[in-house]
């Protein structure tokens, strides 16, 4: 799912020595991939109905198949949904499918078994805005949105108080050094933080009450694994030290005061964890039993 850069499609024969390029526009940050976002929901049938029949991501089928937990593929992303009281994401999670009109006929098809729940989806205008059955609100767009993006969770954004953008833009910055970017504009102010090459997460300030943290989880995967360790662990951050391959913090901090911004638990992993780059198989949903048409079955870009 990489992007083949507009430029380069641009130039013709002779142009490259015209061309002046800014290559570190292209430099990635520490931070590879926010390879999944957990969230804990009461009821698998329920969960199985909305992410993958509705929403069209596909089911782990290799870990955790079971009642108990579901790992939901989405590109090179998945959610995770352990089986426990719900849990809400605050903010939004934005995903991209490969077309809002099969979404459309999807939703249509669940929106009957899951009538005694939260789910309610309305069309944008350039996306379709969904609430899960508990209450998350989550960002379906169509592919040409993303550059490049067919399938996957380009970015999820949470809701931080008033004038605390600088600080976490600091945090990430300077302890997980991926860029991070304070933007205030029509859109409000955040602060959008790389999480590798076509992914952010987005910390936007607002001046309403926001809501207590129920520990939901990111993972992200980090290429220099030691150097935010070792800040996290002087600042006695560090709330588990998983295995040799990863460990957590809850606390976003502001490195100028030390001051807690916000909590969202990071599961931070390295390269050498066993599944980073692991292969997710994902389906292409466009597949029905009236539709069926032979070698279909996967799901490729584009
Ligand atoms: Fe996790």
């Amino acid at each position: 799912m990489r992007h083949a850069a507009a430029h380069l499609r641009e130039g013709g024969p002779g142009m490259a020595e015209a061309r002046q390029f800014d290559r570190s526009e292209e430099n990635i940050g520490n931070v590879l991939n926010m390879e999944h976002i957990n969230l804990t929901v009461p009821d698998q049938q329920v969960a199985a109905l909305f992410y993958v029949t509705g929403l069209g991501f596909t089911r782990d089928p290799y870990i955790d198949f079971g009642t108990f937990n579901m790992w939901v593929n989405t590109g090179e992303q998945q959610f995770h949904l352990p089986k426990s009281t719900a849990q809400r994401w605050r903010g939004h999670i934005a995903v991209v499918v490969p077309s809002l009109e099969d979404l459309k006929r999807r939703f249509q098809f669940v929106a009957k078994p899951l009538a005694d729940t939260q789910f309610a989806w309305e069309e944008r205008d350039d996306h379709i805005a969904v609430t899960c059955p508990w209450g998350n609100d989550i960002r379906v767009y169509g592919p040409d949105r993303f550059p490049g993006r067919y399938l996957g969770i380009p970015y999820a954004e949470t809701p931080i108080p008033a004038g605390t953008a600088a600080g976490i833009a600091r945090f990430y910055e300077r302890v997980f050094a991926t860029s991070a970017v304070v933007l205030d504009d029509n859109a409000g102010c955040r602060a959008e933080v790389s999480m590798g090459f076509d992914q952010r997460l987005v910390y936007r300030e607002t001046e309403d009450e926001i809501p207590e943290y129920d520990g939901h989880h990111i993972a992200i995967y980090v290429a220099d694994f030691g150097a935010p360790h070792a800040y996290l662990a002087e600042h006695e951050l560090v709330t588990e030290e998983s295995d040799q391959h990863q460990y957590r913090f809850q606390a976003v901090v502001d490195p100028d005061t030390g001051d807690t911004i916000t909590e969202l638990e990071h599961e931070v992993r390295s390269l050498w964890h066993p599944m980073f780059k692991r292969n997710l198989v994902n389906r292409n949903p466009a597949q029905t039993f009236f539709n069926y048409r032979e070698g279909r079955d996967a799901f490729y870009p584009g």
